[in-house]
């Protein structure tokens, strides 16, 4: 269900029936799972492909979730999902992409080429955050990510420490709730 559909709901009254209680507690629980209201919007997408620097390396897209990020990075782009029911939507949404179904932290251990990670995992809420973070500190000091890309809903540095640069590339507006995008290089 969209943002709009819950908000529809909300509107009709949630009290009216088992059914919308029923959607509702679907949408909550599905927002719980990935961490976000609902799927990024197409600025907060753009946002996050225009703080690319280096455009020349690969691109590993962390937590694609249904692919509204996946959908305005390149073509080249392997998207990792470890989601079984978003992982087949992108599948089936992006047939000629490389896409994962998998967990995103032990991939970081296998990069073998300096590559820009751009990463929609949560950081907030998130128990597996503390060894995605170390995945990726392990894996910038072996040269494999030069630069990384991610948003977080609250003025928070969520890699703080781990590479030379961190800055806030740009808050989108746009977007519910609005974000701030990260971008981290050497
Ligand atoms: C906030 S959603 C982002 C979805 C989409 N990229 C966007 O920006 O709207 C986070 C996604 O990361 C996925 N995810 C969470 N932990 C993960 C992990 N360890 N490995 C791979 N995917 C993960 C979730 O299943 C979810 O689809």
């Amino acid at each position: 269900m969209s943002y709009s559909g819950a908000l529809a709901l909300l509107r009709a009254g949630v009290g009216k029936s088992g059914k919308h209680i029923a959607e509702l507690s679907s949408l909550i629980a599905s927002a719980a799972s990935i961490g976000a209201v609902c799927e990024s919007s197409q600025w907060l997408a753009r946002r996050m492909k225009n703080a690319i620097t280096n455009t020349s390396l690969p691109i590993v897209e962390l937590g694609a979730g249904y692919g509204s990020v996946t959908r305005v990075l390149p073509a080249s782009t392997v998207s990792i999902e470890i989601d079984e029911q978003r992982f087949e939507a992108l599948r089936a949404a992006f047939p000629d992409r490389t896409i994962l179904d998998t967990c995103a932290i032990p991939v970081l251990s296998q990069l073998t080429t300096p590559t820009v990670v751009v990463s929609s995992i949560p950081s907030v809420n998130n128990p597996q955050f503390d060894r995605l973070r170390n995945a990726i500190a392990r894996a910038h000091k072996a040269g494999m990510i030069p630069e990384l890309i991610t948003y977080t809903y609250f003025p928070h540095d969520p890699l703080s420490g781990i590479f030379p640069n961190s800055a806030v590339a740009g808050v989108e507006l746009l977007n519910i709730p609005p974000a701030f995008v990260w971008r981290y290089s050497c």
